[in-house]
């Protein structure tokens, strides 16, 4: 059982990675194999919709994604941890996203065979505020990454008036729960994905 989290935060130590070490650590626990990527080490350029990959399923640009394609086919869970920036996911986790365009033309243009079956993806997230739409933009962009990748939309965790780094830490049963579902997780369960209305957050 592999299981990968990217931390698409820029802040080391800030309250995204926090939570995606908590749930790491439960999958190590639980018998995972884990890999954790940190996209604010990696150079990974925006998509240039060059639309190379409707040709073959595969990007022309050669940067750090190359490295990842694999890792996120590969993966049984793949856990997205990123902050709220401007009601959506950091430029880092999409700019990560979006080159995974390559692989949604495999699924959906080029019909291509492609790793599915049990495959769960799992969204952490944190925000600095706590009004209803927070994780509206951040939710709806995960649905569609983890469309793209073929694992079903499994778990979330959602922080809401996290602000200062490491303010995470006041709310050790929010970690608490990153550790259980990385468990369980790693341990096999098969969660219900979850039917996404973003407004109802
Ligand atoms: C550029 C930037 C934009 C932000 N935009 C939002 C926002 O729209 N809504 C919000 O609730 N918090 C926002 N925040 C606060 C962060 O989401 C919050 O501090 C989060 O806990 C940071 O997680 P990190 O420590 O993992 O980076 C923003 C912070 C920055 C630096």
């Amino acid at each position: 059982m592999k299981i990968l989290g990217i931390w698409g935060s820029p802040r080391k130590g800030g309250n995204s990675e926090l939570l995606l070490d908590a749930f790491l650590q439960g999958a190590a626990q639980g018998g995972a194999q884990v890999e954790k990527v940190a996209l604010r080490e990696l150079k990974i350029s925006p998509c240039l919709e060059i639309y190379h990959c409707f040709k073959d399923g595969t990007c022309p640009i050669k940067d750090d994604m190359r490295g990842l394609y694999d890792k996120l086919l590969s993966a049984q869970v793949v856990a997205l941890a990123s902050p709220v920036f401007f009601y959506g996911l950091s430029a880092q986790a999409k700019a990560m996203i979006d080159r995974t365009q390559a692989l949604w033309s495999r699924r959906y243009v080029l019909k291509q065979d492609f790793p599915g079956g049990n495959r769960q993806g799992v969204l952490l997230c944190t925000g600095a505020t706590k009004g209803r739409l927070v994780f509206v933009g951040c939710r709806l962009t995960a649905k569609y990454f983890f469309d793209a990748i073929n694992v079903s939309y499994a778990a979330e965790i959602l922080v809401r008036g996290v602000d200062a780094k490491g303010a995470i830490l006041t709310k050790p049963e929010t970690l608490t729960a990153a550790t259980d579902l990385g468990r369980r997780l790693a341990q096999g369960e098969v969660l219900t994905p979850i039917k996404m209305d973003p407004l109802a957050v």
